[in-house]
């Protein structure tokens, strides 16, 4: 079975590190894929996203990263994936996410959306709330790796 992983992971926490270890000991095959989406103005470029899911996620043998633009289920065909991995962290999540699994249901009926609850420790933690922490100084060691972490503290250096 291959699945898709997408996200804007802008950046990855490890909330979603958990889910791709997770996941990928579910499927024969995960695609981690990060949204090009230039109206979303990312604090990382797609490549910088893609280079720190790949120095982190660097252990797992059945994984594969890849940028898409467009719409996901297009991109889930071309993987030929039989599924989108989605995590969910609490009831909020749940519309928007119900919503997008329903139109991707109807853009295309054999591509299931396949949800994994999110770990306890990491049910608060969001892309936004560690870009939030880390641009007024906060300690973000305990919401990304270090590498993120660093890189994220460089960016919003260059960036003031
Ligand atoms: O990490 P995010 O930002 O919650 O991920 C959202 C993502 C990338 C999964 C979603 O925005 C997406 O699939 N975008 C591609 C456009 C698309 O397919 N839209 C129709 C499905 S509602």
């Amino acid at each position: 079975m291959t699945a898709v992983y997408p996200g804007s992971f802008d950046p990855a926490t490890y909330g979603h590190i958990d889910i791709i270890e997770r996941a990928s000991r579910l499927v024969d095959r995960l695609v981690v894929a990060v949204l090009n989406n230039t109206a979303k103005q990312p604090i990382f470029s797609v490549d910088e996203r893609l280079e720190m899911l790949q120095e982190t996620c660097n252990g797992i043998k059945n994984i594969e990263f890849a940028a898409f633009s467009g719409l996901l289920i297009d991109f889930a065909r071309d993987c030929k994936a039989n599924a989108i991995i989605r995590g969910l962290r609490a009831v909020s999540d749940f519309e928007y996410e119900f919503q997008m699994a329903l139109t991707n249901k109807i853009l295309d009926d054999e591509i299931e959306t396949l949800f994994i609850s999110t770990s306890a420790q990491y049910a608060y933690l969001s892309s936004s709330i560690v870009k939030e922490v880390a641009t007024f100084g906060g300690c973000v060691e305990s919401m990304v790796p270090d590498v993120i972490g660093e890189r994220l503290l460089q960016k919003i250096k260059t960036r003031k």
